[in-house]
């Protein structure tokens, strides 16, 4: 079959699961009918005038009044059913596009970039999975206006173009400028009648926008909260009229301390409401109403990001709720739970004290009280353990150890897979695991099979590989239009995709492909498996050493590539500008996924299981979540090197399994990429949600049904349709 035909069939195909998709609910004719309303009244554009991205967001818009009724539905049902609520602070949400399935449209929209890798990506699978099991759920996080910079390569190296994701308008989101909340820094402490109260304080107002996230097969349509910096008016008015009062606030170094307390302070704010005016908050008599609070709603930490939520739940709860520290610590830590995402020590946050007198002066405080009942009358004589454990860190600058702080102040810590689990208790938080064993737990990663189960099975004899095949070639079309290189088709899609970083060993993989290149050169007669090696990633701005292995690579590439006795037997390909859309177009092409990091040092990688769950064997080491992928699909259907950091570091090892690899016969590749994707079950986020549900929020699945359509036309009290149907 030409390539021209099935990109055609394909083509077709797609546009009747676009229809399918949205169709089942409401007619054909009626989407039409609101898609037109859009493009008239929302867009104000006609047939005319329209382009390709009127088209985009009058098809959002559409998608998104399909979803209306029943988001306001679950938030109704949350208030009438009362369930515990699920708070997901993250400081990054990496949701990526929000349409799918919609022909060329999609390709129109921008991913919503607010994150950098993992963790961030983690955080949008776990909403993908509480929706769908049907959690009283919410993320929160930060409306950054820019997303994480757009990576061009020049001559080689990185550079950094700014994202302006919102230029064109976000039409998934609803801004709610009437429910602005004032959030407070800088300022003093003043004591009356022993009562603390923070004073004088400067204001920024956080302006909340909500954007749906639906469950996948049920009518669950929780919330994503993002919060956004305003200037108060009277600041505005009187001093910042052109209103460069925010950007100046958000700006120098202690920027990122604000931003997280800015998104503490809001979300804080707001589940306090929320629990006020929630049943057992306000309306059942026998309860004062902040005992059941931890029974009501459950905080978890992504990471120390979000961690100064410990010491403002408790400035809360004592200085403006007036309950005693003893109460307000139950309440605080039976409510707080932490996700610890890496031990790279330069990694773990720690916020000097100086800077949290003159910006959070009463958290600090807090926070100086907290660390001195933990350590009051422990450990005597063990003053090493002491200075180990304090939450202060007193050896140069006076420092506040954040993880030590979350560690102290929540109920359940976890590891993001089995083995670092295992490090965190053995050796990063080892006196705090002594201490508090039963706190600590392990939660493996895992990703949401709804975005990233992206193998196309064809309906030919073989269908695995007639997928395959037709994946490859839409990832070598994209080469060749985006980079004019020709990829061998027959080759190996070889794939090493993620943030550049030097414990991640994208050199170690560059020094593989010099290896080959050599050998191909001492003698070009040898019989070699083509492959073509293709390696993405951005490299942190101010992270030169990750910078210089994006040139080395790339120079590399250049030689490799241009070397007519090398052919099409190696090629490189620097993928530029990897973020959550490339990645849908990479992981299905995928044939040898690239998981090398030194052992100990990746905590989970979630990468790893996308290509897994894509029919990609894994080359790696023995680290993260890498682990508990071999358990499941068995040591023969992975490829594993480096048991030792000796011998991971010994690159003619590689080599040597490598090429012992390549003699494995196409059959026997095949049955491992069945056995991959078989046994990647474990690895979905809906796993991983089911046990922190379980075991840290001491929630439930909930079933919620809309009636169906014969039951009841109304689609929830007070919607316009009631309201029509009525009359
Ligand atoms: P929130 O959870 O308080 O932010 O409110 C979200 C949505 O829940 C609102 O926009 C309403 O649709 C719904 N809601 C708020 N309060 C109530 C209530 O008391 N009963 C039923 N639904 C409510």
């Amino acid at each position: 079959m030409s390539s021209g035909a099935y990109v055609q069939s394909d083509v077709e195909k797609r546009k009747q699961i676009s229809i399918r998709g949205i169709a089942p609910v409401e007619n054909v004719s009626n989407i039409k009918k609101t898609f037109n309303r859009h493009l008239h009244y929302t867009l104000v554009k006609d047939r005319n005038v329209a382009t390709p991205r009127d088209y985009y967001y009058a098809l959002a818009h559409t998608v998104r009044d399909h979803l209306t009724g029943r988001w306001i539905r679950t938030q109704q049902h949350y208030y009438e059913k009362d369930p515990k609520r699920v708070y997901y602070l993250s400081l990054e949400f990496y949701m990526g596009r929000t349409l799918s399935n919609t022909m060329e449209l999609e390709e129109i929209e921008d991913d919503a970039g607010l994150g950098n890798g993992g963790l961030g990506r983690l955080a949008a699978c776990f909403l993908d999975s509480m929706a769908t099991l049907g959690l009283a759920a919410y993320g929160y996080g930060i409306r950054y206006d820019y997303g994480i910079f757009a990576q061009k390569i020049e001559n080689g190296w990185q550079v950094e173009e700014p994202d302006e994701w919102l230029r064109y308008g976000n039409p998934w989101e609803k801004a709610r400028p009437e429910y602005v909340l004032p959030i407070n820094f800088f300022g003093r402490v003043e004591e009356k009648d022993g009562k603390k109260k923070w004073v004088d304080t400067m204001v920024v107002f956080a302006m909340p926008y909500d954007s749906p996230i639906p469950g996948y097969g049920n009518n669950t349509v929780n919330t994503m909260r993002l919060w956004s910096a305003k200037a108060p008016n009277s600041f505005n008015l009187r001093f910042f009229n052109n209103g460069e009062y925010i950007n100046a606030f958000f700006e120098g170094k202690e920027l990122r301390l604000k931003q997280e307390y800015f998104l503490v302070a809001a979300t804080l704010q707001d589940i306090i409401r929320r629990f006020k005016s929630s049943r057992f908050g306000s309306r059942d008599p026998v309860r004062t109403s902040f005992e059941a609070f931890p029974e009501k709603v459950a905080i978890q930490l992504n990471d120390t990001h979000p961690a100064m939520a410990i010491p403002e739940l408790l400035r809360i709860l004592v200085d403006i709720e007036g309950i005693p520290w003893e109460r307000a610590w139950a309440i605080t830590v039976k409510s707080c739970a932490y996700t610890n995402h890496t031990v790279l020590p330069e990694a773990l946050e720690r916020w000097p004290t100086s800077l949290l007198e003159t910006l959070l002066p009463r958290h600090l405080q807090i926070m100086y009280y907290i660390n001195h009942l933990f350590l009051e009358k422990k450990f005597p004589g063990d003053e090493a353990r002491l200075r180990r454990m304090s939450i202060v860190e007193e050896y140069g600058e006076k420092k506040i150890n954040m993880a030590h702080l979350a560690i102290v102040g929540s109920h359940a810590i976890n590891g993001v897979a089995a083995i670092h689990s295992e490090i965190i208790k053995s050796n990063t938080f080892k006196d705090f695991y002594e201490m508090f064993p039963d706190r600590f737990q392990n939660k493996t990663n895992g990703i949401t099979p709804r975005r990233w189960l992206l193998l196309r099975l064809g309906d030919g004899p073989v269908p695995a590989e007639g997928a395959e095949a037709e994946n490859k070639m839409k990832l070598a079309e994209y080469i060749k239009t985006t980079y004019n290189i020709e990829v061998n088709l027959s080759s190996i899609f070889d794939i090493h995709v993620k943030r550049i970083h030097e414990y991640k060993r994208q050199l170690l993989n560059c020094m593989h492909i010099i290896h080959m290149y050599n050998e191909i050169k001492k003698d070009p007669n040898k019989a070699v498996v083509p492959r073509t090696i293709m390696i993405g990633g951005k490299a942190a701005p101010g992270y030169h050493m990750a910078k210089l292995i994006i040139k080395l690579i790339t120079q590399v590439g250049s030689v490799v590539n241009n070397d007519p006795i090398v052919g099409d037997k190696l090629k490189i390909v620097y993928l530029e500008n990897y973020r959550v859309s490339l990645a849908e177009k990479i992981m299905p092409a995928a044939d040898l996924s690239e998981q090398i990091s030194t052992a100990g040092t990746e905590a989970s990688g979630t990468g790893n299981m996308k290509f897994m769950l894509n029919g990609a064997l894994t080359i790696g080491t023995l680290d993260g979540a890498n682990v508990e992928m071999r358990e499941e699909m068995g040591d023969k259907n992975i490829f594993i090197f480096g048991m030792t950091v000796d011998e991971v570091e010994d690159l003619k090892k590689k080599g040597i399994i490598m090429r012992a690899m390549l003699r494995f016969n196409p059959l026997l590749w095949s049955k491992m990429c069945l056995h991959n994707i078989a046994s990647s079950g474990k690895f979905s986020s809906d796993r991983t949600i089911s046990e922190y549900a379980r075991d840290i929020w001491g929630t439930e699945p909930t079933e919620f049904k809309l009636p169906a359509p014969h039951e009841s036309p109304l689609e929830y009290n007070d919607s316009p349709d009631a309201a029509a149907a009525k009359k």
